[in-house]
């Protein structure tokens, strides 16, 4: 399978190179970035460890590398600044998302082409590339709050001292300030958080929260994150070249689950090649979905203004 990343040059697309180069999984990644420079040093970089990781083609490069690509990845865009919200950023990010999304159309995809967005706020881009590409909108897939989630998994174990892949906890809804904690179905090593020795209602919040800032917290300590999105992406990516349907926290267009449509967030989703496989709509407690009703709502309030701007 072949990955394109475009924005490769930057801190996000780098590490997401590097964690699908060591996963060893996808056999051809391309970094694409308006630096081309800059993206060839990443790409340089990188092949010069793969005898010591797997036999892969790394390259870099402009659009010729999309019509052949399995899966489209885009990480391309502004940052926001630590007292930015995701939201903010929309009004920075659309006109450059935009002119990706036609830079894309104008070459091409394959017929059967995951584009799989990350550039911010991803929730808004992910309803735009699939309404912009005119694809079928189970072949766009945002990384949404999989990172949300990895992250609260790996606080949570920290906090109880745990291994951290034995904390199994779903963030859900927008990948921004109204994302919502799925405590319904939190466990640790299958058996239920809120039984732990240790465990207290009084932590639930303070994880929570210092999850849903975390963005902001990496982004004032060294600027922006890079290492957990890279390997975010990769979960989704390697969930799609293997065919895994795997349920992951991934937003994509919504037509029904939870009551909620026409706005791009993340529920429970199974991915596979063809992308969205199914959605999993198990019953989760009424404030769970209440919050994830109220991030359609917030997103929806922006998915309009910049439909109005871009007059979709
Ligand atoms: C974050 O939360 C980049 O939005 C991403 O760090």
């Amino acid at each position: 399978m072949k990955v394109s990343i475009i924005g490769g040059g930057g801190l996000v697309g780098s590490c997401a190179a590097y964690a699908l180069q060591c996963g060893a999984i996808v056999r051809e990644i391309a970094l694409i970035d308006v630096n081309q420079d800059l993206a060839a040093g990443h790409a340089l970089d990188l092949l010069h460890g793969g005898p010591s990781v797997a036999d892969q083609v790394i390259t870099s490069g402009s659009y010729e590398q999309i019509p052949d690509s399995d899966v489209v990845c885009i990480t391309a865009g502004l940052r926001r600044k630590p007292d930015e919200s995701r939201l903010d950023l929309i009004n920075r990010n659309v006109d450059l998302f935009v002119a990706i999304l036609d830079q894309i159309q104008q070459v091409g995809l394959k017929k059967d082409a995951i584009v799989h967005v990350v550039s911010n706020p991803v929730d808004i881009l992910t309803y735009l590339a699939a309404v912009r590409l005119g694809l079928p909108h189970t072949r766009v897939i945002g990384l949404g709050t999989q990172l949300d989630t990895i992250r609260f998994r790996s606080l949570i174990a920290q906090q109880l001292r745990l291994p951290p892949t034995q904390v199994e906890a779903l963030i859900l809804g927008e990948h921004g300030d109204s994302m919502v904690p799925i405590w319904s179905s939190a466990t640790v090593g299958g058996l239920p958080l809120d039984k732990w020795p240790g465990w207290g209602p009084s932590h639930a919040n303070g994880l929570f929260e210092r999850t849903r800032g975390s963005g902001a917290e990496v982004i004032k300590r060294k600027g922006g994150a890079g290492f957990a999105v890279g390997i975010a992406i990769r979960d989704v990516i390697h969930c799609i070249a293997l065919n895994q349907h795997r349920v992951l926290p991934v937003s994509t267009v919504q037509d029904g689950a939870f009551d909620i449509r026409n706005i791009a967030l993340s529920v429970p989703t199974i991915v596979g090649r063809a992308g969205v496989v199914d959605r999993v709509t198990l019953d989760l407690w009424p404030k769970e979905v209440q919050g994830l009703r109220r991030s359609g709502t917030a997103l929806r309030q922006t998915w309009e203004t910049v439909a109005k701007r871009l007059g979709i």
